[in-house]
This record gives structure tokens, sequence and C-alpha cells, in this order.
């Protein structure tokens, strides 16, 4: 029989520029968020970019105090967890050896356990940390920096992959297309902040960008049913920047641009998602990574999923990078009997566990 005391869990992530610590409290089916420290690195934004040297400096000199006042935040202290989950795929190998490596060093010292997480799958927990019904069977679209996956979740532990891009990440897309209009990095919330008060382009206008692939014909089964493509929608924004500064008018046509591009990127996903959830027969779809912050996309979603489905996206503070999914997804593994041993380490990139296709 599975074990379902209530267990305390301090998560840390440190895979790319966040350095995070948080504690949950529960069982796989009802958990609580005790407290949540993120130390985000605005250093990167002088050089449009993470760099992850800098990163990993940065982990080392916040991971401790972020630790710390997550637990003081909780009310509770070292002796009283019951595990440590720690973030060790996929991301910067660096910025992960330091959160890794600190993880294990705390469970020797106080004999706790150490649960390996990924980082994906922290993803795919976050929005249970808001919403207890956000449990599987759902479809889930994991949009962020790094990666942009099509999931059928039948279970925890159990995600089908039905689709995943073919170059750009969509907050890779999102980052880039910021810069070529001038935008700070990420650039992800300033191209919805500019397309928000800009005219969707008409059926006609240059700005109406195609969108990749998005065959009106296409079956299940066909390559390009699920698989998404945004490397050619990126270089179409590229020719109209072009085209805007050799007639003077950049600065009028920036939010057209940014218009036009976001609503290319979010007509693809969103009808995806409205196929996967149609096909495997889901009311649930749930959203996860940074660009599930973007609340055109979550309306867009909606819209297609309605009236059957229902849409469940976490609040900012835990769509982008934190600690609190990776000590959710922590307690799922830890009652899964999950444990680390002491050769763990970083590792760059790595499947999400118990991914199959
Ligand atoms: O999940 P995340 O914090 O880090 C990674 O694991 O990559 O995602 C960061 C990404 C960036 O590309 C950022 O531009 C994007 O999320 N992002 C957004 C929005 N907020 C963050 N993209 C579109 N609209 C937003 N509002
Ligand atoms: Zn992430």
């Amino acid at each position: 029989m599975a074990d379902i005391t209530p267990r305390r869990v301090l998560g840390i992530e440190t895979s790319c520029d966040e350095t995070s610590a948080a504690v949950v409290y529960g069982t796989p089916t009802d958990m609580r968020l005790e407290s949540l420290v993120i130390l985000s690195q605005d250093v990167h934004r002088l050089f449009g970019g993470v760099v992850p040297e800098i990163a990993s400096r940065q982990h080392l000199t916040g991971i401790v105090p972020a630790v710390r006042t997550a637990l003081a935040d909780a009310n509770t202290t070292l002796r009283d967890l019951d595990a440590i989950a720690v973030t060790h795929a996929p991301g910067l190998v660096g910025a992960l050896l330091v959160g890794t490596s600190y993880a294990k060093a705390l469970g020797c010292t106080h004999n706790t356990p150490v649960v390996p997480v990924h980082h994906l799958e922290g993803h795919l927990f976050a929005t249970l940390l808001e919403h207890p019904e956000a449990t599987p069977p759902f479809t889930a679209l994991l949009v962020s920096g790094g990666h942009t996956l099509l999931l059928d979740v039948e279970a925890w532990g159990r995600y089908r992959l039905l689709g995943q891009t073919r170059d750009d990440a969509a907050g890779e897309a999102f980052d880039k297309v910021a810069k070529l209009l001038g935008l700070p990095y990420p650039g992800g919330r300033h191209i919805e902040a500019l397309a928000r008060d800009a005219v969707a382009p008409s059926q006609t206008h240059p700005h109406r960008f195609a969108r990749p692939m998005l065959r009106k014909s296409a079956k299940p089964g066909d390559d390009d049913y699920y698989d998404c493509s945004f490397s050619g929608l990126k270089t179409a924004v590229l020719y109209a920047v072009r085209a805007a500064e050799q007639g003077g008018v950049f600065n009028e046509q920036r939010g057209s641009i940014a218009r036009g591009f976001q609503d290319s990127l979010i007509d693809t996903l969103a009808e995806k998602v409205a196929r996967a959830a149609r096909v495997h027969r889901r009311t649930r779809v749930v959203l996860g990574g940074g660009v599930a912050c973007n609340e055109a996309l979550q309306h867009a979603i909606r819209d297609r999923i309605a009236p059957r489905g229902t849409l469940f996206a976490p609040m900012p503070r835990l769509a982008t990078d934190n600690a609190a999914m990776i000590a959710a997804a922590g307690l799922f593994r830890y009652h899964a009997g999950e444990r680390a041993d002491p050769t763990l380490t970083a590792q760059a990139s790595l499947p999400i566990p118990g991914i199959f296709s």
C-alpha cells in the first residue's frame, strides 16, 4: 500500500537564472505551499541573455540565504524535513551543480533523504499548488525559454509525448523577437504588453504572419498534427522589422509587428492544445513554464476548449522557474519511493522520467 503520510519537503531550484527555495507539506493529492523564496538574477539583462558563468556564481551566493529564509518563513527547521527535493536536470550544468551539491551536503549532514527532480516535471506540478483540481488525466502544454512540449498526462509519472517544437522554443521565439523589436530581455512580457495595445492585423495586412505548421487538413498521426516550429515566424518578423526600418516607420509599427507575431504563435499553440484535448478526450488542460503567464495565450486556449474543457494556468510566480514546483514534484517522487544516491549529479539534458510516445 502506498505511503500517504503527509511529508514536509524542501525544494531547491538552480537550473537557470533563479535561485529558489521553498517548503511544501502534504501528500501528492493534498499539498500546501508553506514558503517560497525566489532570487532573480537581474544582472543577465545587461547581456541580453543568461551568462552561465555568472549564473553559477550568483547561485553560490544566493543558495544559503534562500534556503534559510524559506525554512524561517515556513516556521520550520532542517531537522523537521522529511526530504530535500532538488532539480538535477535539465539546465545549465554549472548552475544545477550548485543546487545538487548543496542538497547533497545538507542531506548528508542532517541524515535527510535527497530526491532528484526533473525541472519539466516540476513545471507540470506548479499549477497543483494553486488549483487542487489540476490533477491527471489532463492535456499539458509546457512552454518555457528552453522547451515547448505537448503532453497527454494519464497519471502523475506517465507522460505521453504528443508534440514538440522542431526548432525554437516558444519562449525563445518571444525573446528573439523582443530583441528585434528593441525590447529588454527576457522579452515575453514586453511583447505581450506591446501587443495588448495594438490592433490585430487583418487577413491581408503584411503583419498577419502565416501560422506555422497549421494545416487544416492535418490528421492525428501526421507528423505536423501536434509539432510546432517558430523559426520561420521569427524570420518573417525580421523581414517586417527591416521593411519598417527602411520605410522610417519602425516606431509606429512595433506594436503591430508584436501583435502579428504573438497572434500567430498563440493561434498555433492553442489549436495544437485543442487537438490534443479532443483526441484524448481530456476535459482539463494544464499550462506550465514562463510563457504560461501570457494572458492572450490563456484566453485563446480557453476559447478553443470551451464549453467542455477547463484551463488551469499557474500564477506568474509559479509559472516561471521556482522551487515550489520542485518541492511539489519531489513530494510525489518521495512518496513513490525515489531517493538519490551519493553519485547524484547535474545533467544538462535528460528526458522527463515516465515520458513515452
Ligand atoms: O519557465 P521559465 O521561467 O524559464 C525557463 O525554464 O526557460 O520561462 C522563461 C520564458 C522567457 O522566454 C520569457 O520571455 C517567457 O518565459 N515569458 C513570457 C511571458 N512571461 C515570461 N512569454 C510570453 N508572455 C509572457 N507574459
Ligand atoms: Zn523552467
